[in-house]
């Protein structure tokens, strides 16, 4: 079988495979309406609420900008704290729907800087939100979103908190009432190992309150409707059962290996593959401390080129890794392991990597 190592689709749990042979259904019927259920009870506990959590079909992008357009007017100061390409596309979401967006910038392969970050909400006390990835998984650094929280609670008490976790939320621990987080979103094509095809948002009390007044435009990503919907655990366009089929399983698989024990075999694999890479004597993008449970870069070797080495990869090796994104193209690869992944997949991509450069090399 291929080793798939991008950061989605990622490969699916067997589970989730057979799920998608299942008979289809309306859904407009009971079976429907539990399978929707049922989804929706399996992520909440890690979601880390008790609030609504929406299932949107879509890519995690939709599901981005369902959190924009619900809860803000047009010319709404909104702060963009990002470290990479995924931050950069929140804040032209915002943009896209006349926000007034301030943007910060850190380095790609560097968390967002807090002392910054302070900074920037005590400049702007009129913010209505912040926006930030909990993994940015361009630079493969997971912020410290728990920290973030009570800073931007403390700095800015009446301003959301959005929280894009799209490619580390399955993977990793996520307290979203504890933390007072107002809004999450993620996909089903990342660390759920699902198929791709639906964005799963959770939205807090406080950012329910605004739902109804936002002028925003909006249509399809409208949370009036689909909330007036999920009532009944429907949806009010056709929903990618299929997907929800997938995932379904891929939360049962989950839940039976126990929420803790994915958490920690992510923190082994990416620890697994880490050292394999230092004892190549390759150098990692950033150091352990920031480093994400769910992907991790590592710099291109002087005199390598980084298309020709992935092409290598894919054409002999049966392994497929991701580029560089933006400022880092052509300067790194990115090794995703997130969701239905092994020990024995590192340690092939491990091979597959140090055989691959040696060629390139001789
Ligand atoms: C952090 C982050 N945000 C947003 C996205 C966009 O998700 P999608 O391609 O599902 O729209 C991705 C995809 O890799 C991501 O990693």
């Amino acid at each position: 079988m291929t080793n798939l190592r991008i950061a989605g689709p990622t490969p699916l749990y067997s589970s989730s495979y057979k799920a998608l042979q299942k008979e289809m259904i309306t859904h407009r019927g009971s079976a429907y309406e539990k399978l929707h259920a049922s989804v929706v009870k399996k992520l909440r506990p890690f979601f880390g609420t008790e609030s609504d959590i929406y299932l949107l079909t879509s890519s995690g992008t939709g599901g981005m900008e369902a959190l924009i357009v619900n809860f803000h007017n047009p010319t709404d100061l909104i702060l963009s704290f990002s470290c990479g390409g995924f931050g950069d596309r929140w804040a032209s979401i915002a943009e896209a729907y006349d926000a007034d967006v301030v943007r910060t910038r850190d380095r790609m392969g560097t968390t967002v800087d807090l002392d910054n970050a302070r900074q920037v909400m005590e400049a702007n006390p009129s913010a209505a939100s912040v926006l930030i990835q909990y993994c940015e998984t361009s630079g493969t650094v997971l912020n410290d979103i728990k920290e973030f929280s009570r800073l931007a609670r403390t700095m800015l008490p009446n301003a959301l908190i959005l929280v894009d976790a799209i490619s580390v939320l399955g993977a990793a621990p996520m307290k979203m009432d504890e933390w007072g987080i107002d809004g999450v979103v993620t996909g089903s094509q990342k660390a759920w190992s699902a198929p791709s095809g639906l964005a799963m948002i959770a939205v807090s009390a406080r950012a329910k309150l605004k739902i109804e007044n936002a002028r925003m435009s909006r249509f399809y990503f409208d949370l009036r409707l689909i909330d007036r919907y999920a009532k009944r655990n429907q949806t009010p366009t056709t929903p990618a059962v299929g997907s929800l089929f997938g995932l379904e399983a891929a939360l049962n698989t989950m839940e039976r290996e126990g929420l803790k024990n994915v958490f920690q075999r992510h923190l082994q694999l990416r620890d697994q593959f880490r050292a394999g890479v230092e004892k190549m004597g390759l150098k990692l993008l950033c150091p352990a401390d920031v480093a994400s449970p769910t992907i991790t870069a590592l710099v291109v070797p002087e005199g390598i080129d980084a298309k020709a080495w992935s092409q290598l990869l894919r054409e002999k090796y049966d392994t497929i890794i991701s580029g560089g994104k933006k400022e880092l193209e052509g300067k790194v690869i990115r090794v995703a392991h997130m969701g239905n992944v092994t020990s024995e997949d590192i340690d092939l991509t491990l091979k597959a990597l140090e055989a691959s450069l040696k060629e390139l090399k001789e």
